[in-house]
């Protein structure tokens, strides 16, 4: 099957942060899953880049607007891959393969007049880039909700899209297919939004686009940043190879960009009788030692932090601390640094490096490094309740789920360390059956453990591979759950701990 699933395109006037850091990681690791249950997945990022903020930006620092964008556009870039993101592509919306496509949708919502000419008179929000109807802005005290700047008074001809027209649709939609909008609670918030009345938006702003992508046939109008932002994640896939992927499987966002991605999005699509993206999943917030993050504060957790977590306690712990811990659901998350210190040494270091380290320093000392013949299966029928649960919270992107029953299978592994006394049983030649039996129970919790922590923590598995003796490249999911599959004789690696201790 295949699966496409997508990131918001970050405005390139900011630098990457953990927001940006956040939601791309979980399309990562949303992303190796589905790779390693063997579907063809394109995932996508990339950087939204026509905002009026870019040109007075670049202005400032005496560049043009392309290589300001440029060089931001760079260090998303640079950032993703030093994280070792597995994106399939990167698409910016200043290149010519998405402008072009972009005049090519606009230009059919004109032809069937879901796009018209009119008079806007209201109010914008420059920060934001958004245009606010009279009660909204009455609403704020005419001032920018996010930032507090008064809000701009703009009356001009404006290219309006006909959204007045979709209520229906869109409320139908909501109805007949609730997993459109992810988390449930995300959803009644739309469905009540739409159901107080929906106006014609302005999907143009006056000016000819000295940056921006021109309106089709008419060059004084620039298409409005958030209408050619959202065309980012058709367009890319809109060519004659690509086109299989569409429609998106699932649109990772947070709570803040909603309402552009679950009622202007597939209302346009609507409109353009395009197929609907499967799912919105709108997440909530990072705040940062119990406060919202603000420069001010200073507590950002900012692109050089993130480089010193990393250089700390590694990529993987970072990753799993996003994963296991990040806000997926409707609470916001606290980036704190006692909390990771925390949870690094309990269950990264305490836990899974210690299952890992204590198996194979055994299988060293008592069977000389060789993995012996299995004896019973003890571990068996919880390895496969832990799949199972594992599966089903992956596929519903429940991480806490699904790594909440992997870490409940570690500590049994432990457990049955302390319970199977391997030490005693060393100890008396007649057990010695019993002895590889339990052994072999370990090693092979520790494989299986290696394939469904590896979306998460993709380096870490391939090392507690190494450690074990076996491939790193792993066969699919479905392959490697087999219960049985590490071969008896297997020659383990070199043994070194997976998490060394910080305090
Ligand atoms: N350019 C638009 C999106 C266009 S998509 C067609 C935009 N860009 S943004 O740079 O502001 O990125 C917003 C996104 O960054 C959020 O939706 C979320 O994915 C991520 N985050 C930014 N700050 C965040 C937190 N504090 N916590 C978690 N994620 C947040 O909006």
């Amino acid at each position: 099957m295949k699966f496409y699933v997508t990131t918001p395109i970050y405005y390139v006037n900011d630098r990457p942060h953990i927001g940006h850091v956040y939601t791309t990681t979980i399309a990562d690791i949303v992303a190796r899953f589905h790779r390693l249950c063997g579907d063809e997945v394109f995932f996508l990022t990339g950087t939204d880049e026509h905002a009026a903020k870019v040109v007075d930006s670049a202005a400032e620092h005496g560049v043009t607007a392309q290589q300001w964008a440029d060089e931001n556009a760079l260090a998303f870039q640079e950032t993703f891959a030093k994280l070792g993101i597995s994106n399939d592509d990167f698409v910016r919306t200043s290149q010519e393969r998405h402008k072009v496509k972009v005049q090519q949708y606009v230009g059919e919502l004109l032809k069937t007049g879901d796009v018209y000419l009119g008079d806007y008179e209201g109010w914008y929000d420059a920060g934001q880039e958004e245009y606010l109807p009279e009660n909204k802005a009455k609403e704020y005290e005419f001032k920018s909700p996010i930032n507090g700047k008064p809000l701009v008074r703009k009356k001009e001809k404006n290219y309006f899209f006909r959204l007045s027209k979709y209520s229906d649709a869109l409320l139908k939609l909501l109805e007949e297919r609730p997993e459109f909008v992810h988390p449930d609670v995300r959803r009644n918030e739309v469905r009540n939004r739409i159901r107080e009345g929906l106006n014609d938006v302005p999907i143009s702003r006056a000016g000819a686009s000295e940056w921006g992508i021109s309106v089709p046939g008419d060059a004084e109008h620039t298409i409005y940043v958030w209408i050619d932002a959202l065309f980012n994640y058709l367009s890319t896939v809109d060519t004659d190879e690509r086109r299989k992927f569409w429609p998106a499987d699932v649109h990772l966002i947070a709570k803040d960009i909603l309402w552009f991605h679950a009622v202007i999005w597939p209302a346009m699509l609507i409109a353009l009788k395009r197929e609907l993206p499967r799912q919105v999943y709108a997440h909530s917030f990072w705040i940062s030692e119990g406060q919202k993050m603000s420069k001010s504060l200073g507590n950002f957790i900012d692109l050089e932090k993130i480089d010193r977590y990393v250089a700390n306690f590694g990529l993987d712990a970072l990753r799993y601390f996003l994963g296991r811990y990040g806000p997926l659901g409707i609470n916001d998350s606290d980036f704190a640094e006692a909390r990771f210190n925390e949870v690094y040494n309990a269950e990264l270091a305490d836990k899974l490096g210690n299952l890992v380290n204590r198996t194979l320093t055994m299988i060293q000392r008592y069977r000389s490094g060789l993995v012996p013949e299995p004896y019973d299966k003890a571990l068996q029928a919880e390895a496969e309740k832990t799949v199972a649960t594992y599966r089903d919270g992956m596929n519903r992107l429940e991480f806490v789920g699904a790594l909440e029953a992997l870490w409940g299978f570690v500590v049994r592994s432990n457990q049955y360390v302390e319970e199977s006394a391997p030490w005693k049983l060393a100890k008396d030649p007649a057990l010695a059956r019993q002895l590889d039996g339990v052994l072999y129970n370990l090693a092979e919790s520790v494989r299986l453990i290696s394939v469904l922590v590896a979306p998460f923590m993709p380096t870490i598995a391939g090392q507690i591979r190494t450690q074990l003796g076996i491939a790193d490249k792993m066969d699919l999911l479905d392959v490697e759950i087999s219960w049985g599959r590490l071969s008896s004789g297997t020659k383990i690696g070199p043994v070194a701990p997976l998490f060394p201790k910080r305090t």
